[in-house]
Formats: structure tokens, C-alpha cells, sequence
């Protein structure tokens, strides 16, 4: 019988005030000294890449407890029923209704989008001096997001407001009092707007994503009214910050590394590899979760089924027996099997998605303006649950 360690943080603690900051020493440290790690709080973190691999695609796990709960979720009021928060056969039924939206000739008419609205955003920013969270890392995945749902224009400032104040609820029971009654009063407008558009569409069939749903819907798959609506709340929610990190962080570890900018602007075809190397280097969804739903032992330490364990992706993506020179940035980076949108069957189903906005983004970048500089080596990170700069300011 192996011995249960004491509880510990080991030094990363994310309650630190300067967790954030220093997440990627903390990490490092944490892979050496405790890589399987209980924590005070009674959840397990995973370090190693081969651990984390084996949780997400090899361990009897799912998002919730065996007896179905969601942990720190409170589901008294309204249950939760986006994919991501669903075990199978939910989850199976969810992911496969919404993938009949991304097609591949779907995904071909939004890369032409995507790479038309980058080069719009980029000529708006006239000023030699630009925030490029507020110019482009922002508005790209939220205007994108919002055409997949058939947005209107004249609606989207009003929506984009409710999805920013949405992203709360991933904080679940942790978020503040102040931030809960936000997230819910965003919840409503949202649930009554989609509502809205739902019967819109059931009079006037559409092609954009709450079309293609109730399309699904009206052919007799089982999918409620409530399922309809939190895939396009969730949906929302996962595609639009996510990809405003990616961009953000993008941007920001290749003008701290300016010899990788120089490669870029030099080879676009590297924007591909690029994107990835920043998924690994700087993911802006730092770890995901899962419930083991059989006791299994990683590392020592054995574990009891109906605990959380924590997939640590960010130091999954700097595990030195994976990756060489896992601290170097390196945008020709090959191969690179970083863990940047998770794995198994939760695996990001918009990780196409958000790869064509971010390679969009550095390439008309990088092609445009090769001496941009940042304003400041520092970041201050947003309020959110992810990894997201609050603001990017970059001199042209
Ligand atoms: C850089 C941008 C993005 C990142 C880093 C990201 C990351 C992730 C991660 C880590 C997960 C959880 C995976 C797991 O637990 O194994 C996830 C799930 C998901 N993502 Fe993304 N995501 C991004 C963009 C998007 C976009 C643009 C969309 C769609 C418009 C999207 C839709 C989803 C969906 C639907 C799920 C749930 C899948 C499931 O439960 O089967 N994501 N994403």
C-alpha cells in the first residue's frame, strides 16, 4: 500500500497574488518535487505529460462524480448542459449535434472571413500607438463567434457585453457575490435572446450554428430546448476569450522574442507552427479537469475514485521529456505535441477555429508592421479565470 503524502502546494499555490506571474517557475518546481501532487484542497495535480495524456484519453474519468454531480457547481436552480459538462452518452449526442455545424465547407468559407475581418482590423488601427487587445485580439473571436451564431451587427456590442460577463460562471461557486449575480443576470438576457432566435429559426430556417441546431432538433434528434441553448451559451463562452488569449499571448511572446518576429515576418508559412508553439509555450487555458470514476494510482500516490484530478497543461507543455529545450521558444518548433487544447473526448472541438484566427493575426502582423515593439515586458493579466493580457500595448 503506498503512502499518502501530506497535503501541500508545494510553492504553487494559485492563490499567491503573484501566481499568475510566476506560473511557469512555479510549475517547473512543482514537475520536480511533487509531480503528482495532493493538494490542501483535496484535488490532485498532474504534471507530467504522460501523466496528463494518461488521465485525459486512458483513465476511467469524466467531468463529473460517478453519481453524476459537477464539482463546484451548483445545480439546484439550473442545471448545466453544455457538452463540455456532460459525461457520455450526453456528451457523445451534444458534440456530435454541434459538429454538424463545422463542415469542412463551413470551415472554408470562415477562414476567408477570418482572414478578411483580420485585414479590416488591422487597417483600422490608424495610430502608431495600439492596444491590440482592444484592436484585434478581442474583436476577431468575439465578431467571428458572434456571426456563427447569427448575430446581427447592431446586436453584437450587446451580446459581446453578456458573453464578457458570462465567462463568471466557469468560476462556478468560486466567484465572487458580485460576480455570480453579473454572470446570472448575463445568463438571463442571453438564454432570452437565443430563446428568440430559436423561434425565429423554427419559422425561418437558417444556416448559421442556432439554425443548424434546430435543423437537428426538427429531424428528430433528441436535444431539449435547454441543451439547445447552453451549446450556444457554452459555445460562446469557449470560443471567444480562449482565442483573445491565444492572439494576445501570441503577439506578446513573439515581440518579447524578436528574433522569432524577424522569422515570421521572413517565412509566413510558419504561422502555423507558431500558433502551436504558443499553445505550448503560453496556453491561455492553463489546466482541465476530470473526476476518476475508478481509483487509479499516478505516480505514488494512489487515488480514490470521485476525486479531481487536475491536468496541469501549461506544465505538461514544458515537460523536459518531451519537449527539448522546453523554456526556448521556437516557432519551427517540430514536432510539437503540446496539450494547449486538452485531449480525449473533451479534446477543443474549435481548435481549427481558433488556429485559422490566431495564424490569421500573426501572419498580416508580422507582415505589416516587422519593427513593432511592445510598450512594456510586463503584463497584467485580466480578471478572467484564463491566462489573458488585460491590455497590449504595442508601438507600430
Ligand atoms: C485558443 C483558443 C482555444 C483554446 C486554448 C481552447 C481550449 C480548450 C480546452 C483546454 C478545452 C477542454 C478540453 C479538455 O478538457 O480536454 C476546450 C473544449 C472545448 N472548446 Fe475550446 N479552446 C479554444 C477555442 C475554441 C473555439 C474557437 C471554439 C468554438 C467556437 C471552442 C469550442 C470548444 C468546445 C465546444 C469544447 C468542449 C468540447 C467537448 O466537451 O467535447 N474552443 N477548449
Amino acid at each position: 500500500m503506498p503512502l499518502q503524502p501530506e497535503p501541500s502546494w508545494h510553492g504553487a499555490n494559485p492563490d499567491e497574488p503573484d501566481f499568475r506571474d510566476t506560473l511557469h517557475e512555479r510549475y517547473r518546481h512543482l514537475r520536480k518535487v511533487a509531480p503528482v501532487n495532493l493538494t490542501p484542497r483535496g484535488y490532485v495535480r498532474l504534471c507530467r505529460h504522460a501523466d496528463c495524456e494518461r488521465l485525459l484519453k486512458r483513465t476511467k474519468v469524466g467531468v463529473r462524480t460517478v453519481d453524476g454531480t459537477l464539482p463546484s457547481v451548483d445545480e439546484t436552480h439550473m442545471a448545466r448542459a453544455f457538452m463540455l459538462e456532460q459525461d457520455p452518452p450526453h456528451h457523445t449526442r451534444l458534440r456530435r449535434m454541434v459538429s454538424r455545424y463545422f463542415t469542412p465547407r463551413v470551415m472554408e468559407e470562415l477562414q476567408l472571413r477570418v482572414d478578411e475581418l483580420c485585414e479590416e482590423l488591422v487597417d483600422g488601427m490608424d495610430s502608431r500607438e495600439v492596444d491590440l487587445v482592444q484592436s484585434l485580439a478581442l474583436p476577431l473571436p468575439s465578431i467571428i463567434i458572434s456571426e456563427i451564431m447569427g448575430v446581427p451587427a447592431e446586436e453584437r456590442a450587446m451580446f459581446n457585453a453578456w458573453s464578457n460577463d458570462l465567462t463568471y460562471i466557469l468560476l462556478g461557486t468560486r466567484a465572487s457575490r458580485a460576480q455570480q449575480s453579473r454572470a446570472n443576470a448575463a445568463l438571463g438576457h442571453m438564454v432570452g435572446y437565443i430563446t428568440e432566435k430559436v423561434q425565429q429559426r423554427r419559422r425561418e430556417p437558417t444556416e448559421d450554428l442556432i439554425g443548424v441546431l434546430v435543423r437537428a432538433e426538427q429531424e428528430g434528434e433528441q436535444l431539449s430546448e435547454i441543451e439547445l441553448l447552453w451549446q450556444c451559451v457554452g459555445l460562446t463562452l469557449a470560443g471567444f476569450e480562449t482565442t483573445t488569449g491565444l492572439i494576445a499571448n501570441g503577439v506578446r511572446q513573439l515581440l518579447l522574442h524578436p528574433d522569432q518576429w524577424r522569422r515570421l515576418h521572413e517565412d509566413r508559412t510558419l504561422a502555423a507552427s507558431a500558433v502551436d508553439e504558443v499553445l505550448r509555450y503560453e496556453p491561455s487555458v492553463a489546466a482541465t479537469s476530470r473526476c476518476l470514476h475508478e481509483d487509479a494510482q499516478f505516480g505514488d500516490i494512489a487515488i480514490e475514485r470521485d476525486t479531481v484530478v487536475m491536468a496541469v497543461l501549461a506544465a505538461a507543455n514544458r515537460d523536459p521529456e518531451v519537449f527539448d529545450a522546453p523554456a526556448t521558444f521556437d516557432i519551427g518548433r517540430q514536432p510539437n505535441p503540446h496539450m494547449g487544447f486538452g485531449g480525449g473526448i473533451h479534446m477543443c472541438l474549435g481548435a481549427h477555429l481558433a488556429k485559422i484566427e490566431a495564424m490569421a493575426a500573426f501572419r498580416v502582423l508580422s507582415q505589416r508592421y516587422p519593427g513593432a515593439k511592445l510598450l512594456s515586458p510586463h503584463v497584467q493579466w485580466s480578471s478572467s479565470l484564463l491566462r489573458i493580457p488585460q491590455a497590449l500595448p504595442l508601438c507600430l
